[in-house]
Parts: structure tokens; C-alpha cells; sequence
């Protein structure tokens, strides 16, 4: 195959938020930038993979407040958390940075000069929703309330889920702030905009020219966007915020968004220093030598910030435009949105705990073609498609034929077969397009034909047969494990950007460490075979089955302990003295009266209705061993049964028991109620608790 010049390729794959842990709809695609990384460096093209933690912004700001830390700590835990979990499924960053870092505000501040010197930042008063109970201007997703067109209750502040409209905050019926649970108030505050309308012209003619965007999507962006003036675009929000105060407006800082993307070009600089690189060859425009490619992988959500923003910063700041901005779909888990009470929603420790992270690669790789329509990880097929294709067909060529040569090695020239490798070696071209244009399932088809042929080949060899015929046969013996060999390392070679784990345990049986797409060109002769070990085991039922109940059970932690819901975790600094007011404290009791009261964490195990009782549920909770009680829990209504399973609580373990009209109740368990609030609201320890451990 004839190699094609060197190319320069910076990738780069959407910044993951520092408030959560990876979970398999963000592996979808830095699985898919991964593979294409790897596919270029096998080409022999310098392809350089940055990304980096998006930290700043509101979200991060309550959390780490009701978590009682600053920032700061937490982003730095959330890093090594990305880090351990990229790590784990082979993703290999040549650099990993993050948006706080020195290089991305140094970065921001050359980006907001340029926009500034070509007059296109602009002051305007906004009038947001300002939560006074937390001290805070809120971002829509911390607004609720009923939507304006439809009237549709519990929507966020910017999009309906029912109707599709999009809104203003301010425009919510009935706002209640997710913060605090109490109405939050209209206040005007000084923001900065960029005024993009003025690049207009310029993003029409990218969008539609430049090759860089897909022209379904620049269709999109024309009818949705670019068909009228564009809107400003408002870049800052006003303090209280976690991020870059902005230096020529102090009190006020970027929008996350602003310094997000922002971030690949720290990420990028950060990767230049010491390595003697210029960053300006990377991002700068028109430079000496080749000139870098630039493509970005990017989820359907994040299209207008990718396609419209971004390249309007670019070009402003005179830095390089996209070559490409790929984007891809959503995961669904057995054909629906992935849900954490069905278990489907699957971190990615998790899943590293019970299963192969080559598996889902190469299960991935089958389903994604480049375009934007969303993957479906179906459980079934994935086990049925890893244990045939890459247990039955890949790993079963060398399994069933590497033991015959151990003692002799390879043949000393390479034999006849047909033409089996020299027609696998000519696949290698379409293989290759099809990884070129992200169409990784076309190229795994082509493998996997490949694939079929050699075990055919085998099979009507027959080695096993030869083996048993003594020393006359000995040569033919070898001769066939040797093509066998051949055609499954050169198999390993078209799916070592997917399967880079196959590739090393293919490079140590035969022929060394895979460095180049090319060697899928040539057959090894005469050469060592070490023993052959066990390349990759069949996907059981009983693994996919532990995710599931794992992913359950930590679900139903996190809700109890992270305060994913941040109303219930509101800061304590301006709370309402409300419910205080309303339920006075009790007369003083002693410690010893205090110690009567044995309070545990148990864990519920099991929840129903009572379908007779208003306000009751049946919980069982265990505390730890075999010791359950069943309480009834005056909670209905305000917890879905299904959702309680697996989470924690405290309950009052030693509260004699009540005969009730629907059954015994042993116990109680703890949970908040009164004024100021509708709900009632269920006590919940912190992460590491265990059943039966006692409250002091
Ligand atoms: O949507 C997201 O998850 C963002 N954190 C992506 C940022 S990508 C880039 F622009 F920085
Ligand atoms: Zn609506």
C-alpha cells in the first residue's frame, strides 16, 4: 500500500464537566476519538490527542459548597477520577488539562483582547433569576417550574422536555429555584456580550464551504440559526462564580463556555511546552511546514457552541479554523435513554469492575459509522457479538493453532494459501478509508470477512488431523499454523486501533510489538512463537448481570450521598429561620436520655406500596447481615418505591414495635419535614457509611 505523506493531526474530544464521574455515554466518544487517534499514529502521521476537565461554572460552585470544600479540591479529586477511568478503557491523552489551569486564563485573556480591539464585546444589563436564600444568580438548569407554552410542571428554565419550547428562565410559571425550594426573585445584573452577528457573513460561508462541518448539520445551523440575525452572545456571568474573573471587568467572570472551548488551545500549548513544539504551527494560521489538521469529536448537544462560537473566537483571534468537527449521537442501553433506576446507567468504573473494557472498544467500533444517529448498547448482542466475533473468530485462529508451532516457529518462508493473505492485505485500503471517515463499523465488517476466511482455511486444513498423522505430516502441519498465525496478526494489526490489549498479546506470541498499519503487508517467516496464552475470555451473563445491580445500588448511593439533587444539600449561610419558627426546639434532654435512642444506618432492600394506606410505605431495610426490620415510612408520595431500593438511612433501630392496621412496624426511619417546604425529606449518610454502624 502506498503510504500516504506525513500529516500533522491535533484531535481533540469535548471537554468532560469536572462534577461527574465517566460513564459509558461519554465513552461512546472518547472510545471513538481514541480509535481514530491510534488509527493515525499506526499510519505514521503525527496525531497528537489533547482534551482536558471543564471545571468552571455554577454547577461546580453548589457542589462543592454543600460538600463543605472548595473548588478547587474538588475538581483535583474529579481529575484522577477521569484520569483512573480514561486509563482503565485505553483512551491515551498525549496531554490532559484542565480549564483552570494557567494556560487556559492566559489564553482566554488573548482570545477576549482580540474580540475586544475588533469591538465586538458589548455591556448590557440582564435580568436573571436571583435565588436570595443561596446567594446566587441561577443558571437555568437550577430553575424549575411549569412551562409557558404547554404548561407542562417540573420543566427546567431553558428547554421544555414536553413541547421542545425554549425560554427564559424568568418566563417559567411558578419558578421555584432547585437551590433552595424557594421562589427565586427577578434581578437585573451587568453581563458582557460578544456581538457575533457581526461574523455572520464569515460562519454562512464556513459552515456551508468549508468541508468542516457535515452539510446535514450546516443545513441545520442555516435553518436554525443562521437564517436570521445571530444573537449576542452573553459571555459572563457576575460573581458569585468559579471561574476566570474577567481583567478588564472585575466582578465579573466568563461563562464556562467561553473558557471551555478555550481549553483546547491551552491543552494544546500546555502539550508544545517542552517539547520544543510552537504552538502557533498547531493554531496558527499559515505558518512554515505542513500545516495541522484540526478535528474536533463532539456529541449532537454541543453543535452550535462547536460549529457557530467557536469558530467565531477563532477567527476573530486569527488562530486556525476547524478541518473537521465530527459529531456523533447519544447512547440508549437496550434501545432506551440510559436510567439509573433500571441500572443502565453505567459508570465507567463500574463497568471496570466486572468487565473487559476491550469489549465494549470493539463493541462500540461495530456501531459507529460517523453519523449522528444514536448508538444502542443492546446487552444481548454485545455479549453475543464479542463471544462470537472476537472469542469465536479473532482470538480462536491463534488458539486453535499457535501450539503447533511453539516448538518449531514459524515456517521459514511463508507458504501458499490461496491468496489469503495477499487479499486480506489488499482489504487493508478500504479498512483504512473506512477508519478515515469514522466509519469504524464498515472497517470491523471487512475485518471480521477477513476473519472468516482464515478460520475457513482451518478448517478445512484440519490441523488438529495432521498433527495426529506423526513426523510425515509435520511440515504441512507447520505450514498451516503458520498461515494461521499470519492471517490472525495481520488481523491483529487492522484492529489494534480498537483493540490495542490484542494487539500487544499478538505482538508477544509472534513478531513483536505492532508499530505500523504496513505490517499488515508482509507475512513473518522463521521466526519464534512463544507459548500461547489465553488472549480473551467469553462475556458471561453473570458480568453484565453485576453491572446492572451495581450500577443500581450506586445509583441509589449517590442520590443518598452527593447531593445530586442539590435542594438538599442548599448552603446554610442564608437560610429562612422559617422552619424553626414553626417547630421550636424540644426541652433540653440529657445524653444518657439521648444514648436511649439507637439510631443505625440500614439500607432499604425493599419498598412497596401500601395501596390502602395515604401516606405509608412498606420499606424492609437491613442493617447489615441478616437483620431486616419492616417499617412503615410515612413517605408516600414523596418517593418512588423503586427508587429507594438499595439506598441508605438512618432509622430509629430500637423503637418497640407497632402493630398498624397493614402490619408490624419494627422501627422508624429518620427523615425532615415542616415549614417552608412540601416534602419530606429522608436523612442520608455520607459515602463510606455502612448498614448497622450506630449514629453518635
Ligand atoms: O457538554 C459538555 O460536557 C462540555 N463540558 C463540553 C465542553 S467541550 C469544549 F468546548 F470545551
Ligand atoms: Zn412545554
Amino acid at each position: 500500500m502506498p503510504s500516504s505523506p506525513r500529516r500533522r493531526i491535533l484531535v481533540t474530544s469535548a471537554l468532560p464537566y469536572a462534577n461527574g464521574h465517566i460513564h459509558l455515554g461519554h465513552l461512546v466518544e472518547y472510545i471513538q476519538t481514541d480509535v481514530f487517534v491510534r488509527f493515525q499514529k499506526l499510519r505514521g502521521h503525527e496525531c497528537v490527542y489533547v482534551c482536558a476537565d471543564d471545571t468552571h461554572g455554577t454547577a461546580i460552585m453548589i457542589r462543592a459548597r454543600a460538600e463543605g470544600r472548595s473548588e478547587r479540591e474538588l475538581i483535583a479529586e474529579m481529575r484522577s477520577a477521569h484520569l483512573a477511568d480514561f486509563a482503565g478503557f485505553q483512551v491515551a491523552f498525549d496531554h490532559y488539562g484542565s480549564t483552570d489551569n494557567p494556560a487556559n486564563r492566559r489564553l482566554c485573556g488573548e482570545v477576549w483582547q482580540a474580540l475586544s480591539s475588533k469591538g465586538l464585546v458589548i455591556t448590557r444589563d440582564v435580568h436573571q433569576l436571583y435565588d436570595a436564600t443561596a446567594g446566587t444568580f441561577l443558571a437555568d438548569r437550577f430553575v424549575k417550574g411549569t412551562c409557558p407554552r404547554c404548561r407542562a410542571a417540573d420543566q427546567y428554565g431553558d428547554t421544555c422536555e414536553q413541547c421542545g419550547a425554549t425560554y427564559a428562565p424568568a418566563d417559567l410559571v411558578d419558578p421555584v429555584s432547585t437551590l433552595s425550594g424557594t421562589r427565586p426573585e427577578v434581578r437585573s445584573a451587568e453581563h458582557l456580550f460578544v456581538t457575533i452577528e457581526a461574523l455572520h457573513g464569515f460562519l454562512a460561508e464556513w459552515t456551508r464551504s468549508s468541508g468542516a462541518v457535515d452539510p446535514r448539520i450546516a443545513n441545520y445551523l442555516a435553518g436554525h440559526f443562521l437564517g436570521e440575525p445571530l444573537r449576542d452572545w452573553d459571555v459572563s456571568r457576575p460573581a458569585p462564580y468559579f471561574g476566570f474573573e474577567i481583567p478588564d471587568a472585575p466582578g465579573h467572570y466568563w461563562y464556562v463556555w467561553f473558557d471551555a472551548p478555550i481549553g483546547y488551545l491551552a491543552a494544546t500549548a500546555e502539550w508544545c511546552e517542552g517539547r520544543g513544539q510552537a504552538f502557533a504551527s498547531w493554531w496558527g494560521r499559515g505558518g512554515a511546514g505542513t500545516p495541522a489538521e484540526i478535528h474536533h469529536f463532539i456529541g449532537k448537544d454541543i453543535v452550535y457552541f462547536h460549529t457557530l462560537f467557536w469558530p467565531a473566537m477563532l477567527e476573530a483571534a486569527g488562530l486556525a479554523l476547524p478541518t473537521k468537527v465530527r459529531v456523533h449521537g447519544f447512547l440508549t442501553v437496550n434501545g432506551q435513554k440510559m436510567s439509573k433506576s433500571r441500572g443502565t446507567f453505567v459508570l465507567a468504573r463500574t463497568w471496570l469492575d466486572h468487565l473487559d473494557p476491550s469489549a465494549l472498544r470493539y463493541y462500540y467500533a461495530t456501531k459507529i459509522s460517523g453519523g449522528i444517529d444514536d448508538l444502542d448498547l443492546n446487552l444481548d448482542e454485545f455479549m453475543a457479538k464479542v463471544n462470537a466475533d472476537l472469542v469465536g473468530k479473532v482470538v480462536n485462529l491463534a488458539s486453535r493453532t499457535a501450539r503447533w508451532l511453539e516448538a518449531t516457529g514459524l515456517s521459514a518462508s511463508y507458504p501458499a494459501d490461496g491468496g489469503l493473505f495477499a487479499q486480506a492485505a489488499a482489504d487493508g485500503t478500504e479498512i483504512a478509508a473506512a477508519y478515515e471517515d469514522g466509519d469504524f463499523a464498515r472497517a470491523m465488517r471487512a475485518i471480521m470477512l477477513a476473519a472468516d476466511r482464515a478460520n475457513a482455511y482451518v478448517d478445512a486444513e484440519q490441523p488438529w488431523k495432521l498433527a495426529k498423522q506423526g513426523p510425515e505430516a509435520a511440515g504441512r502441519l507447520r505450514d498451516v499454523a503458520t498461515v494461521a498465525l499470519n492471517l490472525f496478526r495481520q488481523i491483529a494489526v487492522y484492529l489494534a486501533p480498537v483493540l490495542p490489549g490484542l494487539g500487544d498479546m499478538a505482538g508477544d506470541l509472534v513478531g513483536g510489538p505492532i508499530r505500523s498499519w504496513d505490517e499488515s503487508q508482509t507475512p513473518l517467516a522463521g521466526l519464534p512463537v512463544a507459548p500461547f496464552k489465553p488472549l480473551m475470555k467469553r462475556i458471561e451473563r453473570e458480568q453484565i448481570d453485576a453491572v446492572i445491580a451495581a450500577s443500581q445500588a450506586a445509583a441509589a448511593d449517590q442520590k443518598t450521598t452527593s447531593g445530586e439533587s442539590p435542594m438538599e444539600t442548599t448552603p446554610t449561610t442564608a437560610d429562612s429561620g422559617e422552619p424553626l419558627a414553626a417547630e421550636p426546639l424540644a426541652a433540653t434532654c440529657s445524653i444518657d436520655d439521648f444514648a436511649k435512642i439507637d439510631l443505625r444506618v440500614a439500607r432499604i432492600v425493599a419498598a412497596e406500596e401500601v395501596p390502602e394506606a395515604k401516606k405509608l410505605l412498606k420499606l424492609t431495610v437491613s442493617l447489615g447481615g441478616d437483620t431486616t426490620r419492616t417499617v412503615f415510612a410515612g413517605i408516600k408520595g414523596f418517593h418512588e418505591p423503586a427508587a429507594l431500593v438499595g439506598r441508605l438511612v438512618v432509622v430509629v433501630a430500637n423503637l418497640a414495635p407497632r402493630q398498624m392496621k397493614f402490619g408490624l412496624s419494627e422501627g422508624m426511619v429518620v427523615a425532615a419535614s415542616g415549614a417552608g417546604a412540601t416534602g419530606v425529606y429522608l436523612l442520608s449518610p455520607d459515602s463510606g457509611a455502612l448498614p448497622g454502624m450506630r449514629l453518635h
